[in-house]
C-alpha cells in the first residue's frame, strides 16, 4: 500500500474517521493482532509485528522497540504502529514517594507534577503508556498493593487519581512528553479478602458504586485513555471476563471511549477461578465482557477467530476492541509520529526533577508523635548518632514498583543529614541490623555504643522495598526482623530517640510508640527522601502529611478505615483504650472488642506539624439546602505556633437517616492552607448538594431529603460540627 492509499494517515481528518478508515482496511486477523500484547521480544516477533499480530509490547528496551516499530510502520501491510507499554508507577529514574505516600501529601499539584515528571522521563526512554494510576480503594494494610494505591478514600482517589491522569497525559497526550495513562486495577482488586493479594472480591453494588468504582469514573472522566482489567474474582465473576462492570458501566453507562487492557494473564486465569473451562472460553468471556488488549496470554490470537466464525463471537465486540486500541494510537500521535524523538538522558535525574521529588518526598511525610524533640536544634547538638537499616539503604528508600530507579542514585538520610548538619557535629552512623528483615543482633552493641555516646539518637527503621508490592501481603504488621529489639535496646540507653519509618504500609506502631519522643512517617519516599527528612528533622520545613489510611492498634482491627456504619449497636466510648489483650467483661452489649481498642490508632486524615492549628467558629451560610443548591460551610483557622506550616483542612458529612445506611462519616472536601505564626484565615467550602447522593443496591441513585450532620478540621475525628437538612 502506498501514502495515496492510506487515508488515515491524513492528519487533517477527524479522529473518528482515521479510526474508522483503517478499521475497515482491516482483516479479521489484523484486527485480532491489535488486541494481543506481547512482552518478549523474541526473534519471531518480528514477523508476527510485520504480519500485523502484535498490537502493543510491555517492558521493550528503547533500541529493539525502535527496530519492532521500524518493522511495524515499514513493512507491515497496514503500517499500523506499536503502542509500548511500561508499569512507570512513581517516576522513572527519578522517583517520587510511593503513591501511598503522595497522598498523604493531600496535594493534587504536587501528585500531577509527580506524574508529569514521570511522563517526561519515560517517554524520553521510548514509553508511551505507563500502567498507573492505581486507583483502587485500600482499606486492608496487610495488602502489599496498598503502598501503591492513593489510600482508603474514593473523595482523595478520585482527586489524586484525576490529577495524575493529567500529569501523565498533558494538555496533549500526543505530545513528545505525554504518555497515556491507565487506570487500574477495574475492579475491587484492593478488597481482596484477608488482604492476600489476587484474592476475592465480595462487594455489593452499592458499595462499588459509592466507594469503589469513583475513582475509576473520576479518572474516565478526566479522559484517561486506559483502564485495566483486574485479577480477582468480583462477586463470583473474575474483572476480566465481567460484562457487568466492563462493558455495562464503564463502556455503556459511562459512554467511555478508551482502552481496556487486561491484567498479565487475568484472561486465561479465569480457568484457574473456575470461570472458563480452556482458553477459548476464557477468551469468549473477555471479548463479550469488553477486554480490548490482552496482556501477555495468547487466547485471543489463537481462538478469537474461531469462536467468531462458530457464531461464539459477535462481530461488533471485535471491531470495538481493535478500534479502541487504534483509537488510543491516533490520539497518542503515533500515526504521525511513530518513532521515539532523540534519547535525551540528561534529563534524567535533572536538577528540576529532584526538586520536584524532593517537595513531594517532603509534603508526603506525616508527624505521628512529637513530644517536642522536634525539630531538632543543630546549635545545641554535639553528637547525633544515626542508627538503623534505612538510614542509607538507597534501593530501599524508593520503595516497591520502581522498576528504573538505581540505588546509587537515591540520596540516602546519611548522605543529607552529613551535609545538613554543621560540620561541629560528630555523626556516628551503624545500621544495627542488616536488613530490616534480619533477626541478627550482632550489630546491636556498635548501635547502642554509639547511642549512649551521642546528644540524640535518629533511627531508621521500617521495610524495606520488597516488603510490600504486588504478592507481597504480610499477616504481622508490626516492625520485621529484630528492629523491635533494637529499637527497644536503643531506647534503655535514655537517650532521646526520633524514629522514622519507612514503609511501604501502615505499620502497626503500638508496641513502637512508647519507645520513641518522636515518630515521622516516611513511607518510601524516592530518591531524594534524604533531604526532604533532613530538612524535616532540622525544622526547615514542618511536616504537612496526613494519613491517606487509617493505622490499626492491632492486625486483629483491620479493616479499620474510617467510613464505616455505624451498626445497631455502635462501639461505646468506655471502652476507648482497653488494653491490648486483656480480656475485660463486654462493655453494654456493643460492636467493641472485649480486649483492645475498636478505633485506630491514628484516624485517616491525621497529621501533626511543628505549629498547633486552632480551628473555630464553623459556621454555614444556611442550614437549609435543596436539591440543585450548595452547601457553604467555613471555619476560622489560625496557626497559633510560632512556625509557618500547611494544614489540610478536611470538611466531612453524615447522611443522618437514609434509605441505606450511610457511613458515619464521608470526607467530602479538602484544602491545603499555608499560615504564618499568628495568622488567621476564614477556610470556605462549597460542596454541592447533589454530593449528598448515593447508590443502593439497585444501582439507583438517592439524592434524599433529611438531617445531616457536618464537620470540618485536621482529621476524620475532628469535632467542630454543624447540622443542616436537605429539603425535598
Ligand atoms: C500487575 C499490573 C502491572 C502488570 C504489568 C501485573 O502483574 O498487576 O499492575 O501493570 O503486571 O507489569
Amino acid at each position: 500500500m502506498t501514502a495515496l492509499q492510506r487515508p488515515w494517515l491524513n492528519k487533517q481528518l477527524p479522529l473518528e474517521e482515521r479510526v474508522e478508515t483503517l478499521l475497515s482496511a482491516m482483516t479479521l486477523e489484523e484486527k485480532i493482532g491489535q488486541m494481543w500484547q506481547v512482552h518478549d521480544p523474541k526473534d519471531q516477533h518480528d514477523q508476527n509485528v510485520r504480519e500485523g499480530r502484535i498490537g502493543s509490547f510491555l517492558n521493550v528496551p528503547r533500541d529493539q522497540l525502535a527496530r519492532l516499530q521500524r518493522i511495524a510502520v515499514e513493512e507491515s501491510r497496514l503500517g499500523v504502529p506499536i503502542v509500548a507499554g511500561r508499569d512507570v508507577i512513581h517516576g522513572y529514574r527519578t522517583l517520587f514517594p510511593i503513591p501511598l505516600g503522595q497522598a498523604a501529601s493531600f496535594n493534587p499539584e504536587t501528585v500531577r507534577l509527580g506524574a508529569k515528571i514521570a511522563a517526561r522521563e519515560a517517554s524520553a526512554a521510548g514509553i508511551h503508556w505507563t500502567f498507573a494510576p492505581m486507583v483502587d480503594i485500600s482499606r486492608d494494610p496487610r495488602w502489599g498493593r496498598i503502598a501503591e494505591s492513593l489510600g482508603e478514600d474514593p473523595v482523595l482517589a478520585s482527586r489524586l487519581g484525576v490529577a495524575m491522569v493529567e500529569g501523565f497525559q498533558g494538555d496533549d497526550p500526543a505530545a513528545p512528553d505525554s504518555i497515556a495513562a491507565c487506570v487500574k486495577h477495574y475492579v475491587g482488586y484492593g478488597a481482596a479478602e484477608g488482604g492476600r493479594d489476587y484474592n476475592t472480591a465480595l462487594i455489593p453494588e452499592s458499595e462499588l458504586r459509592n466507594v469503589y468504582l469513583p475513582p475509576f469514573r473520576a479518572c474516565a472522566e478526566a479522559g484517561a485513555l486506559s483502564f485495566m482489567s483486574a485479577f480477582n474474582d468480583l462477586n463470583g465473576v473474575p474483572t476480566s471476563g465481567n460484562p457487568h462492570t466492563i462493558r455495562n458501566i464503564l463502556k455503556t453507562e459511562w459512554n467511555y471511549p478508551g482502552m481496556v487492557v487486561s491484567d498479565w494473564c487475568s484472561i486465561t486465569e479465569m480457568i484457574n477461578h473456575g470461570y472458563a473451562c480452556d482458553e477459548a472460553e476464557a477468551a469468549q468471556r473477555s471479548i463479550a465482557a469488553g477486554v480490548d488488549l490482552e496482556m501477555v496470554s495468547e487466547s485471543y490470537r489463537n481462538h478469537a477467530a474461531g469462536l467468531l466464525r462458530a457464531g461464539k463471537l459477535r462481530q461488533e465486540w471485535i471491531d470495538d476492541a481493535a478500534r479502541r486500541v487504534l483509537r488510543m494510537k491516533f490520539v497518542l500521535g503515533l500515526f504521525d509520529n511513530p518513532y521515539p524523538a532523540p534519547a535525551t538522558p540528561e534529563i534524567f535525574l535533572c536538577e528540576p526533577h529532584l526538586q520536584a521529588a524532593r517537595r513531594a518526598a517532603t509534603e508526603s511525610c506525616v508527624l505521628l508523635k512529637n513530644n517536642g524533640a522536634l525539630p531538632l536544634s543543630p546549635s545545641g547538638l554535639k553528637r547525633v548518632a544515626i542508627i538503623g537499616p534505612l538510614a542509607n539503604a538507597g534501593a530501599d528508600q524508593v520503595g516497591c514498583w520502581a522498576m528504573d530507579a538505581r540505588g546509587e542514585d537515591s540520596q540516602t538520610p546519611l548522605a543529607a543529614l552529613r551535609q545538613s548538619l554543621p560540620s561541629t557535629v560528630v555523626l556516628d552512623y551503624s545500621p544495627g541490623v542488616p536488613s530490616s528483615r534480619s533477626v541478627d543482633t550482632t550489630g546491636f552493641a556498635e548501635a547502642i555504643a554509639q547511642a549512649r555516646a551521642a546528644d540524640v539518637v535518629l533511627l531508621f527503621l521500617g521495610e524495606e522495598a520488597l516488603l510490600s508490592g504486588e504478592a507481597h501481603s504480610r499477616a504481622f504488621l508490626t516492625l520485621p526482623g529484630s528492629q523491635q529489639q533494637l529499637l527497644e535496646a536503643i531506647a534503655a540507653t535514655g537517650k532521646t530517640v526520633v524514629l522514622v519509618i519507612m514503609a511501604g504500609r501502615p505499620l502497626v506502631l503500638t508496641p513502637v510508640l512508647p519507645h520513641a519522643s518522636a515518630v515521622l512517617y516516611a513511607w518510601h519516599p524516592g530518591t531524594m527522601g534524604g533531604p526532604a527528612l533532613a530538612d524535616l528533622l532540622l525544622g526547615k520545613e514542618s511536616p504537612s502529611g496526613k494519613l491517606p489510611v487509617s493505622f490499626p492498634v492491632m492486625e486483629g482491627q483491620i479493616p479499620a478505615y474510617y467510613n464505616k456504619r455505624n451498626t445497631g449497636r455502635p462501639p461505646s466510648d468506655e471502652s476507648r483504650g482497653l488494653p491490648q489483650g486483656t480480656p475485660l467483661d463486654p462493655v453494654g452489649f456493643s460492636a467493641n472488642y472485649i480486649d483492645g481498642d475498636h478505633l485506630p490508632l491514628f484516624p485517616f486524615g491525621f497529621g501533626l506539624s511543628y505549629t498547633r492549628f486552632e480551628y473555630q467558629n464553623l459556621t454555614l451560610k444556611s442550614s437549609d439546602v435543596r436539591a440543585g443548591g450548595v452547601i457553604e460551610a467555613s471555619i476560622e483557622l489560625r496557626n497559633a505556633g510560632s512556625m509557618p506550616a500547611t494544614e489540610t483542612v478536611q470538611l466531612y458529612v453524615r447522611d443522618l437517616f437514609a434509605s441505606l445506611t450511610r457511613p458515619v462519616r464521608e470526607l467530602k472536601d479538602f484544602q491545603r492552607v499555608t499560615l504564618a505564626p499568628g495568622e488567621t484565615r476564614v477556610v470556605a467550602f462549597k460542596l454541592p448538594a447533589e454530593q449528598l447522593a448515593f447508590y443502593d443496591n439497585e444501582a439507583k441513585r438517592h439524592l434524599e431529603a433529611g438531617d445531616f450532620k457536618l464537620w470540618i478540621g485536621g482529621d476524620s475525628r475532628c469535632t467542630n460540627e454543624a447540622a443542616f437538612r436537605l429539603l425535598a
